[in-house]
């Protein structure tokens, strides 16, 4: 069982150690402040047994469209349809807003991502070359909801 609901201040912790956990990219943990000040209707957060377990975080780009700068759940509760039910959060919020356009990057060697974002409707779009601090390359992936 879990719920999906709005970042709050105190959930700052725990989404830095999520986030320093699981996703290869290595973020000043003052970004995630600094996403709340700007983003915060597209930064939720699912919770279990009062654990967060999962963080999905949006950025307007501009008035029509809308890009997912992270997306992560925890190990221990993958393939349990948390992505799926964080990102449906996130699309109705986006939508309600009444825009239509989303758009992510990927590592291309990231599959399970990959498949993820495809399952959820998304398709690639482009690629581009030594795009992460590592070198590696990134899909573009969109979705008109
Ligand atoms: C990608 C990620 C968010 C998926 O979250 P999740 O909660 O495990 O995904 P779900 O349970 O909602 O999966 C939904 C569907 O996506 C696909 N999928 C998810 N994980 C998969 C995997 N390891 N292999 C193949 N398909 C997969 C499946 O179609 C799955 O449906 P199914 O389980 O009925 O077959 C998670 O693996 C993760 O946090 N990865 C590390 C961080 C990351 O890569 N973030 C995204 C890039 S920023």
């Amino acid at each position: 069982m879990f719920s999906v609901r709005k970042f709050e201040p105190n959930d700052m912790f725990s989404v830095i150690k999520l986030a320093s956990e699981t996703l290869t990219e290595k973020y000043n943990p003052t970004i995630f402040n600094y996403f709340y000040e700007t983003f915060r209707e597209y930064f939720l957060v699912a919770e279990s047994a009062h654990k967060i377990i999962s963080f999905i975080i949006g950025a307007e780009i501009n008035s029509s469209k809308i890009k997912i700068l992270m997306l992560s759940v925890s190990k221990k509760y993958r393939r349990k349809k948390v992505g799926n039910t964080i990102l449906k959060e996130l699309e109705k919020i986006i939508l309600k807003k009444g825009i239509n356009d989303i758009e992510l990057e990927v590592r291309t060697k990231n599959n399970t991502a990959i498949k993820f974002y495809q399952k959820n409707g998304y398709k690639i779009k482009n690629k581009m070359g030594n795009y992460y601090q590592n070198g590696e390359n990134a899909y573009i992936m969109r979705k008109k909801i």
